[in-house]
């Protein structure tokens, strides 16, 4: 069974397919995050896009731990540029990974990175993973949009992580739509409380949720959820 650990904001430790797969891993400069990025060996580090609370510390922990970056083409050329390993991919495209298959999807969010985030990165994407007959969908940041109801229907999906915060990204009301659209199984908020301009009640998100049919899961930083 596929097991997800919240490490808070949109970063989540994936175990699926017998490897260990890291996504968006903004933990150096989190006030949320418990994990010490030294610590952590994924075999892959997915990012969505190349914002700092996004990116975080993958570089660092793709070069110390040997992992695979997975990314939209031009932030993975950026990665590779700095000595990371990666797996350059884009929107619509799939790839068969020996953890099971890795999708990407739009995002509507910016991408910029570099010292003041204005250095082009390319479009931000969603992920969907398959594996172990299971399917995930990290939305990444991104405004609700009508497409999430292709997605849903192509790809019936089992655990949506999906961001709450506002301001940044869809807020509460827009993620209750987005789980009408989708229909997944189950949803885990995410991008929510970091800091605050995006502080949020998750328990009043998963009472709006749910009356859309879906699971509402809500991890305490560090919580665990095996489907
Ligand atoms: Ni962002
Ligand atoms: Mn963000």
């Amino acid at each position: 069974m596929p097991k997800l650990r919240w490490l808070s904001h949109s970063c989540f430790w994936l175990e699926a397919g017998g490897k260990k797969i890291l996504i968006d891993p903004f933990l150096s400069g989190n006030p949320l995050a418990r994990e010490n990025p030294e610590m952590l060996r994924p075999d892959y580090i997915l990012l969505t896009h190349g914002h700092g609370d996004h990116l975080g510390d993958g570089l660092a922990i793709a070069k110390s731990s040997g992992a695979t970056i997975v990314a939209p083409n031009e932030l993975a050329v950026y990665c590779n540029r700095q000595g990371a390993t990666v797996h350059p991919m884009h929107i619509g495209g799939g790839w068969d990974f020996d953890f099971g298959r890795v999708k990407l999807t739009i995002a509507h969010h910016g991408s910029g990175g570099g010292d003041d985030g204005t250095l082009y990165l390319g479009n931000p994407c969603g992920f969907l993973v398959f594996s172990e007959g299971k399917t995930i969908y990290h939305a990444g940041d991104t405004g609700v949009f009508y497409d999430m109801k292709l997605i849903g229907e192509m790809h019936p999906v089992d655990v949506a992580l999906l961001p709450i915060g506002d301001n940044f990204t869809m807020g509460p009301a827009d993620a209750v739509k987005a789980v009408e659209l989708l229909a997944p199984k189950t949803v885990i908020p995410m991008h929510y409380d970091t800091f605050g301009l995006i502080k949020q009640d998750p328990h009043a998100f998963a009472a709006e949720a749910r009356k859309k049919g879906a699971k509402v899961v809500v991890l305490e930083v560090g919580g665990e959820y095996e489907f």
